[in-house]
């Protein structure tokens, strides 16, 4: 192998990986899981993240057995209605119905 050449395969990975970097950032930015994550955030988290009063936790698969059965459609009239210690969108009633939905999509699967 020629130096150019080892040259050019070094440039072209260094690039790559900036590129996947910058790709990342990107999807990030206008896919709708960082938006999920933030109304988790902002709206969620306070009850959800530590499980207050029965809040079933995000990635903890023995909280979301039995409701997880009920099928997404179902689990989101709770989120808009509430349902036991859990006020309409948790409270927070400024949030759109697409807001509380993809709070509720970064609840059930993360940052996909
Ligand atoms: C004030 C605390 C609190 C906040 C804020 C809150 N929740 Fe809850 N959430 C709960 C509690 C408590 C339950 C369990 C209710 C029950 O099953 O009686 C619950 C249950 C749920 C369930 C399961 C519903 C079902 O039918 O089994 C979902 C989904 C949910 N919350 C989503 C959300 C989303 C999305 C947000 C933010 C927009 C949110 N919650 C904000 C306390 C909260």
């Amino acid at each position: 192998m020629n130096q150019s050449l080892v040259l050019a395969i070094a440039l072209s990975l260094s690039f790559g990986a900036q590129a996947a970097d910058v790709r990342d950032r990107v999807v990030d930015r206008v896919s709708q899981p960082l938006k999920g994550r933030e109304v988790y955030m902002q709206s969620c988290a306070m009850c959800h993240s530590p499980g207050t009063g029965g809040a079933p936790r995000p990635g903890v698969s023995e909280d979301w057995a039995e409701r997880a059965r009920k099928g997404p459609a179902e689990l989101m009239i709770s989120v808009l209605r509430g349902k036991g210690a859990m006020p309409p969108k948790g409270g927070n009633a400024s949030l759109s119905r697409t807001e509380a939905y993809l709070a509720l999509d970064y609840m059930l699967n993360g940052d996909k």
